[in-house]
C-alpha cells in the first residue's frame, strides 16, 4: 500500500522542477494528483528550457509532460493550465477542479512561485510587491480557497515552500524581495498551523537550498555561481527536486501526523553552517 493511498493532492507549479518531482512521487505512492502551472509564457525563453548540461533531467520544463509522465507510470493526474495563482479566480478554479474530479482534497502543496531578484537600490516598489504577489499570493490564495473544504472534512495537510533564503544571505544573490517573502511564507505557515490544529489541519513549510530546476538551470553550469553556494554547504552537491519531494511526501502523509508548524531545511546543511 502506498504512503498516500486514497488521498487527493493538489500540487502547484507542476510544469517542471520540484512540482513535477512531487507529482511523480506522490502519484507513485497512491495519491491522485491535481496539478497546475501558469504556463510557458511566464518565463523568458532562456529560462523556459533550463540549459544546464549536468542537471538536464531536472531543469527541463514542459506543461503537458508531467501529467503524461504520471499517467505513463500508472498514476492519476489532472491539470489546470494556464493557471495564474496570483489571481483569486484561478486559485478557486483549481480547488474546484479537484473537488469536481475527485470529490475531496487531502493535501495542498503550495510549491509554485516566481521570485524577483534585484539589489535594493535597483528594486522599485512595484517590483518588490510583484515579488510578494508571485511568492505569497500563490500560497495565500489556494490556501484560502481550500480551507473551508479541509475544515468541513476535518483533515488536511498543507505544505508550503519557503527557502533557505528566508534566513541566509548570499553575497552572490540580490535577494531583498525573495528573502522577505520566503520569511513571510514561514511565518504564515506557523500561524496557520495554530489556526488549523483544532480542525485537524496540519501546516508545515520546507526551506530548500540550491536545487536544480528550470529556474536555476541556466546558472548551474557557471562554476562561480555554484561555488558561491557550495562554499557554505556541508554536503557538496546541488540538491535535486527529488530531495525536496521526499520531504514533502513525509509532511503530506499521515506519517507526520504529530508534525505541524515545522519548517524543514532541505539544503545540504547550508543553514546549519
Ligand atoms: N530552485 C531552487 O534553488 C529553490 C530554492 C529555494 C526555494 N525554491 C522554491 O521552490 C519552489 C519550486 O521552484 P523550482 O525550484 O521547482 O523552480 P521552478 O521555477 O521551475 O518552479 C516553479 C513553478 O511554478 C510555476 N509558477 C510560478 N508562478 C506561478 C503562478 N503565479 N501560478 C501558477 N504557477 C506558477 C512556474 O511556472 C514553475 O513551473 C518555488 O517556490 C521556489 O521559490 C527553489
Amino acid at each position: 500500500m502506498g504512503r498516500l493511498e486514497g488521498k487527493v493532492a493538489i500540487i502547484t507549479g507542476t510544469a517542471g522542477g520540484q512540482g513535477r518531482a512531487a507529482a511523480l512521487l506522490f502519484a507513485s505512492e497512491g495519491a491522485r494528483i491535481v496539478g497546475c502551472d501558469v504556463g510557458r509564457g511566464y518565463y523568458a525563453d532562456d529560462e523556459v528550457t533550463g540549459n544546464s548540461q549536468e542537471y538536464g533531467q531536472w531543469t527541463a520544463k514542459g506543461l503537458d509532460t508531467t501529467a503524461e509522465l504520471v499517467r505513463a507510470a500508472g498514476g492519476e493526474m489532472v491539470t489546470m493550465e494556464p493557471c495564474d495563482l496570483t489571481t483569486e479566480a484561478d486559485a478557486e478554479a483549481l480547488i474546484q477542479l479537484a473537488l469536481d474530479t475527485y470529490g475531496q482534497v487531502d493535501i495542498l502543496y503550495n510549491n509554485a512561485a516566481k521570485g524577483e531578484f534585484a539589489w535594493f537600490e535597483e528594486m522599485s516598489h512595484e517590483q518588490f510587491w510583484r515579488g510578494m504577489r508571485q511568492e505569497l499570493d500563490t500560497v495565500f490564495l489556494p490556501t484560502k480557497a481550500v480551507w473551508p473544504h479541509m475544515v468541513a472534512q476535518k483533515r488536511g495537510s498543507i505544505v508550503n515552500t519557503a527557502s533557505m533564503s528566508a534566513t541566509k544571505v548570499y553575497a552572490a544573490l540580490p535577494c531583498i524581495s525573495h528573502m522577505t517573502v520566503k520569511a513571510a511564507v514561514q511565518g504564515f505557515s506557523r500561524h496557520l498551523a495554530f489556526e488549523g490544529a483544532p480542525h485537524g489541519i496540519r501546516v508545515n513549510s520546507i526551506a530548500p537550498g540550491l536545487i536544480a530546476s528550470p529556474s536555476t538551470g541556466p546558472y548551474l553550469d557557471d562554476p562561480e555561481f555554484r561555488d558561491a553556494f557550495l562554499r557554505e554547504a556541508m554536503i557538496q552537491r546541488v540538491g535535486t527536486p527529488a530531495d525536496v519531494a521526499y520531504t514533502a511526501l513525509f509532511l503530506a502523509s499521515d506519517e507526520s501526523s504529530f508534525v505541524t508548524a515545522a519548517n524543514y531545511a532541505v539544503d545540504g546543511g547550508a543553514t546549519g553552517m
